[in-house]
């Protein structure tokens, strides 16, 4: 078995963690998280952890299928992003240097999604040997206005391939935790699109709406990233691989990841493929994409008490639905309607993705905010908020409704809503 064509593909770093499965399983007895997993017909699930955590090196390198780093990248792994072995970035604005920080990455493109004619989608900080960065995370601090904090204005300093389009916007975003993606991946797209009111015929002020998307397999509903960009978890893994460590997948052929024409040194870079085949092999990414798919759902941190009536009455549920049916049966407690909202001027940065709109961002889930909370994270899609009230403030177009409810109510009400979110 080990001398299959598969598993000679596979790295070096998970060939020793398929030595040591197979070593450890034939151990009468032995008892550990790998037998364990490899018990529970996890073997690719711990291969996909390795390949999660794998440093990619620049091509070439003495390990074949490990290396096709870049040219241009933001990270070498994915675990560099998504700390504590698959959470969210720790970082919190005002607190962490956006340009020293690997969970925070910035997109690029103009307010109809359109990338940049020279830097492409994403801003990539690194290069290989030879071939510098295109630039660094900056943000200033609007004149606080309208009750509101002083507004976060991202952009980019030090632009490595001279000025970029004049209207291309930096639309920064954190690292989110992979904690229940396998099971936000079981919603039916039928029970998404069951919550969308696009007209507001409720009349509530909550519309909200699908991220429809053409595929190679039809039209899809995308509900993975900030702005719900991409509708399968391969589809998230591979734009991770093109966009943050440029890697060649099977979705995403060109090696050279997110570098442009106009970057005729990264075009002419170093690239681990041979010709025809993909730098990460398939074999690789569907361990990838198991490993993932297995991690299990957020733990809440406490019971919700009189919080969890509060957050229904107020409306916050109107959008962070407590409960979405799942495919096989059984519901996810996400607090998410996977749908794109209009969250008005405060949240918008100029630049739209796909279908979404500048000022439109999927529902975040909540499950998990005791986590993020835990580890110092800042909330929201730039992590502008230190706490659960600062995101509040954020809450303007179709939640401005929400924010109101949740403003009028007593203290000792706010504090029992807050206390309830703070435990998801
Ligand atoms: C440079 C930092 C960075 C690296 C490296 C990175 N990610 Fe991410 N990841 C992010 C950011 C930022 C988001 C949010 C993206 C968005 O909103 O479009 C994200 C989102 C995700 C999501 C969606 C989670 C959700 O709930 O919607 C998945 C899944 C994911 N990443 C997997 C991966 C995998 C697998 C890799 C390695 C192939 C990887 N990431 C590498 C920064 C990174
Ligand atoms: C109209 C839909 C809508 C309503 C109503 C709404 N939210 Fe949100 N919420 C969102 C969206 C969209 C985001 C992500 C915005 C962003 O990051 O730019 C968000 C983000 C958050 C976050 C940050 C989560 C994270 O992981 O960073 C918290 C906390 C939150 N909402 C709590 C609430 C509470 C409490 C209420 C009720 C008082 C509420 N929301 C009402 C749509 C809504």
């Amino acid at each position: 078995m080990l001398r299959s064509a598969a598993q000679r593909r596979v790295s070096k770093h998970a060939g020793v963690i398929l030595l040591r499965l197979a070593a450890l399983s034939l151990a009468a007895g032995a008892l550990g998280a790998g037998v364990a997993a490899a018990a529970t017909g996890g073997l690719d699930v711990a291969i996909g952890n390795a390949v999660f955590d794998r440093m990619w090196a620049q091509a070439p390198a003495s390990t074949r299928n490990a290396d096709g780093l870049g040219p241009l990248f933001s990270a070498r792994s994915c675990a560099s992003c998504h700390a504590a072995g698959g959470g969210r970035t720790t970082f919190r604005l005002g607190r962490d240097d956006p340009a020293a920080h690997p969970g925070l990455v910035i997109r690029l493109g103009d307010a109809k999604g359109r990338p940049d004619a020279t830097y492409g989608a994403q801003l990539q900080p690194k290069g290989v040997a030879g071939i510098s960065g295109e630039g660094a995370a900056s943000v200033a601090f609007a004149a606080a206005s309208h009750g509101l904090p002083p507004r976060p204005e991202w952009s980019v300093r030090d632009w490595g391939y001279g000025a970029p389009d004049g209207a291309t916007r930096a639309s920064p975003r954190v690292a989110l935790s992979l904690d229940g993606v396998g099971i936000l991946a079981r919603v039916p797209e039928a029970a998404i699109l069951a919550r969308e009111d696009p007209d507001d015929r409720d009349g509530d002020g909550v519309s909200g709406r699908a991220h429809r998307m053409a595929t190679p397999d039809g039209e899809r509903i995308g509900r993975f990233g900030w702005k719900a960009t991409e509708p399968t978890i391969e589809a998230q893994a591979a734009s991770a691989f093109a966009l943050d460590i440029g890697l060649s997948t099977t979705l995403r052929p060109d090696p050279a990841g997110d570098c442009t024409a106009a970057e005729a040194a990264c075009r002419a870079g170093p690239h681990g493929a041979a010709p025809g085949e993909p730098e990460v092999a398939p074999q690789l990414m569907a361990s990838l994409v198991a490993f993932l798919r297995a991690r299990p759902a957020p733990e809440p941190a406490k019971s919700g008490g009189q919080g969890r009536r509060l957050f229904a009455a107020a409306g916050c549920a109107a959008c962070h639905a407590p409960e979405l049916p799942l495919d096989g049966g059984g519901t996810a407690a996400a607090y998410t309607d996977l749908l794109l909202h209009d969250m008005g001027a405060g949240l918008d940065d100029g630049m739209g993705e796909g279908a979404a709109r500048s000022r439109e961002w999927r529902t975040a889930p909540l499950w998990g905010v005791s986590a993020a909370l835990a580890q110092g994270s800042g909330l929201l899609h730039d992590g502008r908020a230190a706490d659960v009230s600062a995101a509040l403030a954020w809450h303007d177009g179709e939640a401005a409704g929400a924010r109101a409810r949740f403003d009028a109510l007593s203290a000792n009400d706010r504090n029992a809503l807050i206390n309830f979110v703070n435990g998801l």
